[in-house]
């Protein structure tokens, strides 16, 4: 790769020798994927995880005296107090691993969000913006949905960059590398944000590959929550970490500006046959619940005035998880949803993931309720089966205690 004088000087530990480690590391990505130079960044996500693989690397570069130079916001992991008091004692080793990852990146200088849908409402780029971001829905929705620039980052390569400010200049940060390959003809009337989950797990069962497809078919602009449940299902189910969405997405006004000079290398066809079939096989049959949780991604304070509408003045038979950013959650409680939702024997917590380990430990075994894929597909191997509704249904089934059709 081609250095300035000032990468010069960080490799010579000029800027520190935590600076000169993440900018090694970022030479090592870079000249993998062939790039030519580096960008500046001006923001940052960080899919940080409260595992030991984690902590061990930003333990590392604090270590050498590394602080970012960009504030990076940081996924979900555990919200050991409201757990703590309303779900079970947190054994040691979990608080231990949570506590010190927070110590961690708070030394590091990150932004303590705690949340996976930061481009929602804390962390949101603009138009053209090269940007680093990791964790699943956030790279498609930010490529996509808000035509900024970011490669799918890693954790640790995304933190690399909130030290350095700059990323290797390559894959989605370039033009002609943004442009479609795979044509996706939906023959389906895709409307509802389930519908979004169901069609986001479909495309990679029928397309493996990593070009960028088009969606040609879909007749409305999703909701915010479509979108996001569609780039989390098409990154679980398969790996998208960009795709056009015809006359909707900002850099496919056209068809034609969506593709550019590329050569069109498979034509998908998905049927409404093709959604009813991946529904049956995905969402499971009717059944006692033990639990029911929603979050995966992040849920918005839309969805939260959803739930807080179905379940008005009534009684949950099973416990209820609203799983969602500590912005949304102030904002559940100055417009009363978390009342509604307490009173219905419900619980709205900010911070936590569904998938940190020992976090859901009184569900192992059991059955829950969720309406997203993702959520059900991390949670197999605790064996937690779940069946998948859109959340109006699952609300109720939380209502019933059980999923009746
Ligand atoms: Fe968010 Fe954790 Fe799901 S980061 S998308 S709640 S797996």
């Amino acid at each position: 790769m081609k250095l300035t004088n000032r990468e010069h000087d960080i490799l010579d530990g000029k800027y520190g020798e935590g600076m000169a480690y993440a900018l090694g590391i970022q030479i090592a990505v870079g000249n993998a994927f062939d790039a030519d130079c580096f960008v500046p960044v001006t923001r940052a996500h960080v899919a940080l995880s409260a595992q030991d693989a984690d902590l061990w690397f930003v333990e590392k570069l604090l270590s050498k005296g590394a602080k970012c130079k960009i504030a990076p916001t940081v996924n979900p992991s555990i919200n050991l107090k409201y757990l703590n008091d309303h779900l079970f004692e947190i054994p040691e080793e979990g608080k231990h691993i949570v506590s010190a990852t927070n110590e961690a990146y708070r030394k590091i200088g990150a932004q303590l969000t705690f949340d996976c849908t930061p481009y929602l409402q804390q962390n949101v780029p603009a138009f053209g913006e090269v940007v680093a971001f990791s964790e699943s829905s956030a790279t498609p929705y930010v490529n996509s949905v808000l035509g900024a620039r970011t490669n799918r980052e890693g954790s640790n390569s995304a933190l690399c960059a909130a030290v350095t400010g700059i990323v290797p200049h390559y894959g989605l940060l370039l033009d002609e590398n943004r442009k479609a390959e795979i044509v996706v003809d939906v023959q389906a009337d895709v409307k509802s944000d389930f519908d979004y989950q169901i069609l986001g797990w479909c495309y990679p069962e029928k397309y493996r590959g990593l070009e960028i497809p088009i969606f040609r078919g879909i007749k409305s602009r999703p909701t915010p929550e479509g979108f996001m449940n569609f780039g989390a299902q098409l990154n679980t189910s398969g790996n998208v970490s960009m795709y056009h969405i015809e006359g909707i997405t900002p850099e496919a006004p056209t068809y034609e500006a969506a593709v550019g000079d590329k050569k069109i290398k498979e034509h998908i066809v998905i049927t409404e046959k093709d959604l009813q079939e991946t529904k049956e096989r995905l969402c499971g049959a009717p059944k006692k619940i033990d639990f029911a949780m929603f979050g995966c991604p992040h849920i918005t304070i839309h969805q939260v005035a959803t739930v807080a509408e179905i379940c008005d003045g009534k009684k949950f038979k099973v416990p209820v998880w609203l799983l969602t950013s500590s912005l949304t959650k102030e904002l559940a409680e100055r417009m009363g949803y978390n009342a509604i939702i307490q009173r219905a024997g419900g619980h709205i917590v900010s911070d936590t993931c569904i998938d940190v380990p020992p976090c859901w430990q009184p569900y192992y075994h059991g059955v829950g309720v969720t309406d997203s894929p993702k959520c059900a597909y991390y949670n197999e191997i605790r064996d937690i089966e779940f069946i998948i509704r859109p959340l109006e249904e699952s609300v109720q089934a939380a209502l019933d205690g059980e999923v009746l059709k």
